[in-house]
This record gives structure tokens, sequence and C-alpha cells, in this order.
């Protein structure tokens, strides 16, 4: 059936479902009552199936943050960086070295937050461009790293990273292996246990269509013995919000240190509810789905995509604009076509558009949306030849 309202194809925040929304109206419960340990515990279940971990019962006193792999979901009041920087803040002392390629806004975001709190060593690459593997290894090599850090999807400039290659290399010279799996967990194959991740971080308002301001960490065991033991020597670099060993220390209890972010941890448990009835693969294929179309039939009307080719992401493509094309089109695309996608950042704003294809949106608002997009492109005096959007979303 063909999709009608607005369509919101924007990389996140996404789109929330009914029962997401409902579920954020649920009237106040206190933050240490057996209710909201409860939602906790479903929480806890529902994160550790988006990050492709062991299952656990979402029930309280079950300790619903752990499972067989020994990965612990952490749940932070704060969005995606937030997360972020709690993982490097506890996990590194200030005379650490860690590895940081980048490729576009957000893995120079983790370079930032790293030079926060220890040594950085950034590998920059133009944005959209892929990692040199080799050179990555011939880094690796000089035995001084103590960890290797990604933006595994990289948001700003719509390419996905080879983790698994990352991952073996680091795995291979014993370094630790972090990603901000923030637009890539809920939309893509992420496996921390077959990586040997020491942590990922993802945000409720990308991929699993959760509300904006809450996020999580996966961390394994090797992880929290760092952390710990580097909290007992007493080299801990300055945090207090932030702490990791506070959150540790409340998780069997299916607590948080602080007071949490109540209603939006309801919110995402009822949007991860609608994740495991979609089922992660089922998920992942949608998303590829809708990149592929996106990245087929753009390419076929002659843009230029920004990503290399063979590492482009599924859950964000980054467009080019035509010669003579600016964000007045994104403008226009939302006042007359009530479609929305986001512009670009930094040096390439106003230069390209980026389209989002994550959270529940379904196949047939992405084809609507591209619709509007033609002929808001044919408004500009875009010339264009005539296609059949629908047969590129197959
Ligand atoms: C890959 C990636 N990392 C980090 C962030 C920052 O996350 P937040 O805005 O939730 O702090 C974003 C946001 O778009 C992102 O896409």
């Amino acid at each position: 059936m063909a999709h009608t309202g607005d369509c919101f194809l924007v990389p996140g925040p996404v789109r929330m479902n009914d029962a997401c929304l409902q579920a954020m109206a649920t009237p106040v419960m206190t933050a240490r009552g057996p209710e909201f340990r409860q939602v906790m515990a479903k929480l806890n279940s529902g994160l550790r199936y988006a990050f492709n971990l062991s299952p656990s019962l979402p029930e309280m006193k079950s300790q619903s943050w752990t499972g067989e792999d020994g990965y612990c979901v952490v749940v932070v009041s704060g969005s995606g960086t937030a997360a972020m920087e709690m993982v490097i803040a506890n996990r590194f002392r200030n005379n650490d070295l860690v590895l940081v390629p980048t490729n576009g806004k957000f893995g120079e975001r983790v370079a930032d937050i790293c030079r926060q709190f220890c040594n950085v060593k950034q590998l920059k690459y133009d944005w959209g461009r892929s990692f040199d593997l080799y050179e990555l290894e011939q880094q690796l090599e000089r035995g001084c790293y103590e960890a290797l850090l990604i933006c595994h999807n990289e948001t700003s400039s719509g390419i996905t990273q080879d983790a698994e290659a990352i991952a073996e290399m680091c795995e291979r010279h014993n370094v630790a292996f972090i990603l901000d799996g923030i637009t890539s967990v809920g939309g893509m194959p992420v496996h921390p246990e077959q990586w040997k991740a020491e942590a990922v971080v993802m945000g409720a308002q990308k991929c699993t269509a959760g509300p904006s301001g809450i996020a999580a960490i996966a961390l394994n065991q090797h992880c929290i013995e760092r952390i710990k033991a580097i909290h007992q020597q007493g080299d801990a670099n300055p945090r207090y919000y932030l702490d990791l060993i506070s959150a540790l220390k409340k998780g069997d209890d299916d607590q948080t240190p602080w007071t949490p972010a109540i209603n939006l941890a309801m919110g995402w448990s009822a949007a991860l509810d609608h994740l495991r009835e979609e089922t992660n693969e089922a998920r992942w294929d949608r998303c590829e789905r809708m990149a592929k179309g996106v990245r087929d039939l753009f390419t076929d009307l002659g843009f230029v995509l920004l990503a290399d080719d063979g590492q482009r992401s599924n859950s964000v493509t980054a467009i080019l604009y035509p010669e003579g094309v600016d964000d007045a089109w994104r403008t226009a695309l939302k006042d007359r076509y009530e479609t929305q996608v986001i512009g670009a950042q930094d040096h390439l704003k106003g230069k390209m558009f980026r389209i989002g294809s994550m959270g529940e949106t379904p196949v047939e608002e992405m084809i609507e949306g591209c619709k509007r997009m033609l002929n808001c492109f044919a408004d500009f005096g875009v010339d264009l030849k005539d296609v059949d959007v629908e047969s590129y979303f197959g």
C-alpha cells in the first residue's frame, strides 16, 4: 500500500511508534521500587537482544543485564555521546595511547572525547574514504596502543567500517577494540562477542526507534576488569556522574546509581519489544533493502554518493547535490512535499544531503519519499530521466 502523509527520512532521531509514546505517558513511579526495577530488567533484556548478545530474562532479580557471554549492558541517562564518554573516561588512564582512525564527524568526535582522557593517535581519512587497513596494521605493529576505537557506522559520511577485519587485527595485536555503534546497532549486523569488542555503544533514537536522551553500553568482562583495576590503582580519570564503577555496582539490582530517565526507559523498552517482534535479521534486511534502493536509484540518475563503493552504509546514505542545488532544496522538500531528510555537517554543509534508512521506517515510506525528492529536484530545474522508483526497492 502506498504511503500517505509526511515522510520522515532522517538518520535519527527517528519516528517513535504509538506503543513507545504511550509507554512514556505512564504515571510517575519511584526510581528505587520494584516497579522501576522491573522496567529496567525488561529494558536490559531488550538491549541484550538489540546488541546481539546472549539472552537474559526480562525479570528483576534475574541479572537481566548480563548473560552467558559475560557481556553486561549499562543504561545511560544521556545521549550516545554521554555513553561514549563514559566508556572512554573509565577505560583509559591519562598516559594510555589509543588509535582512532576517522572518516567523518562522529569518528572525529570519538578522537576528541579520547583527547580529554588519554593520548590519541588519530589517523584522519577524508570523509567517506575507507580506512587504509595496511596503515592500521602498521600502527598496531608498533605495540604501543592500549586500544583502537572506531565509529562503526559514520552517519556524517555514510560509510560503514569493516569491523570484522579491524577486530581481527586488534585481536592479533592484543589491543582493545571499542565501537561507537550508535547508528549500527539494530540497523546492521553487529557481533560484539565474535569481534571480541570490549565495549559497544548505542543510542536509543537511532536504529531501535526509541526516545532521544537515553543510551546504552555493552561491556565485556575484560573491559570491566580493566576499569576496576584502574580504579583500584587510583589511576582513574576524573569522572563522577559517568562513573562506571558506580553503575556496575547497581547493575545486579536492576538499578542505576542516579535517578534514571524513567519515562525514557519505559519508551525504549516498548520500542525494543517491537524490534524483538520484527527480529534483528528482518530489521537489518529492511534497512539494507531501503538503503540499496536509494543507492541504486540515485546513482542510476547520475548523483554522486560520498562514501566509497563497497562500504556504503545501510542506515544512512550521503548524496552530493547536483550542480546549482543547495539546502534550499531541503527546505522546499519539507515545505512543499512534507518530506524530511537531513543536510551535511562541517565542510560539506550545503553540498550534500543524507537519507536515513533506520528504525521502523516502512519501505513504502522510503519509496514515496524518493518520488517526492525527485519531484523536488525537478522543481529546481534538475533534468532527470524517467524512472520507476518502486523497481529499485524490489
Ligand atoms: C555515529 C554517531 N555517533 C555519535 C552520535 C552522537 O550521538 P548523540 O547525539 O546521541 O549524542 C551520532 C548522532 O548522530 C552518530 O550518528
